[in-house]
């Protein structure tokens, strides 16, 4: 499992990676988010909890835009990435999908090879001129997600034939390849047993200081353990934000304290 993170938590961040100002998200005429203003740091992990259906996959999704691909959802107010509004009509969404990357709660590998799942994204991107640098990089993005060592005499292998586990750090690597700035991670252990799940934690604790994360998780003891800040959501509200600890221990807000004591949820 993952140390605590009490020191690293009190340390204060450096450079804010993004701003979400006042937004709302509908599906149709119903509102799922409602006036968000939330901050995320590099080099921290960001959690999201709260009840299931309050809202947090949306949000997730409203920061690198994938809710674009859902025709009845809408987005207002403003997020940033570096100071650049995200839904700026100038913005090149498969860039902005590039900088701000996403894994899911269950592992997606393309029916390709374990080479390829990594391979893929760079080359569309142009990141790579030749084999040798594509090499480079896949070799780099799976050490980098913990699963080189297993799967380095078998890359010509379905990234499909992995085990859960395997499954999901290889979608990280993908995401990594593509030298993101930010990760979303949207309950990525929530298919997977306690020995993967653990791996995961320890890996998204070494990335932290590479990337800003935001995770989505069910799990408060997985929230206390990876995270240094915490948002905790409820009916489409964003009811308190703030350093994990102090949302796990001290909540100012009634609500918080009634999920994080199993009142509901
Ligand atoms: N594609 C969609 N179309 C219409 N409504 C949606 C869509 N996706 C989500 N919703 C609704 O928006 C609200 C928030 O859903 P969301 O999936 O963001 O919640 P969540 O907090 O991620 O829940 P869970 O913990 O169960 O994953 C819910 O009321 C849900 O029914
Ligand atoms: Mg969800």
């Amino acid at each position: 499992m993952a140390q605590s993170n009490a020191s690293a938590e009190a340390i204060e961040p450096t450079e804010r990676k993004m701003r979400a100002k006042g937004v709302s998200v509908y599906y149709g005429d119903k509102k799922a988010i409602d006036n968000v203003d939330i901050d995320v740091y590099q080099e921290f992990v960001t959690a999201f909890i709260g009840p299931s259906g309050c809202g947090k996959s949306t949000f997730l999704r409203a920061l690198n835009r994938m809710n674009d691909t859902i025709p009845s959802a809408r987005v207002t107010g403003t997020i940033e990435l570096d100071g650049d509004d995200i839904y700026a009509s100038g913005m090149d969404v498969v860039q902005l999908r590039a900088r701000v990357g996403m894994v899911f709660q269950k592992p997606n590998p393309f029916p390709k090879s374990i080479y390829d799942n990594i391979a893929y994204g760079p080359k569309i991107h142009g990141l790579a001129e030749g084999k040798a640098e594509l090499d480079a990089i896949v070799e780099k993005s799976l050490r980098r997600a913990g699963l080189w060592e297993e799967v380095k005499d078998r890359l010509q292998d379905s990234g499909t034939a992995l085990s859960g586990g395997q499954q999901q750090r290889l979608c990280i690597a993908r995401a990594i390849a593509v030298d993101p700035e930010v990760i979303l991670m949207d309950e990525p252990c929530s298919a997977l047993d306690p020995i993967a799940t653990a791996k995961i934690e320890e890996l998204i604790d070494d990335l932290r200081g590479n990337y800003a994360i935001v995770i989505v998780t069910h799990s408060m003891q997985q929230a206390a353990r990876v995270s240094q800040r915490t948002a905790f959501f409820h009916l489409g509200n964003l009811v308190e934000y703030g350093h994990t600890s102090d949302i796990f221990t001290n909540p100012t807000q009634q609500r918080t304290q009634d999920y994080i004591t199993g009142r509901y949820g």
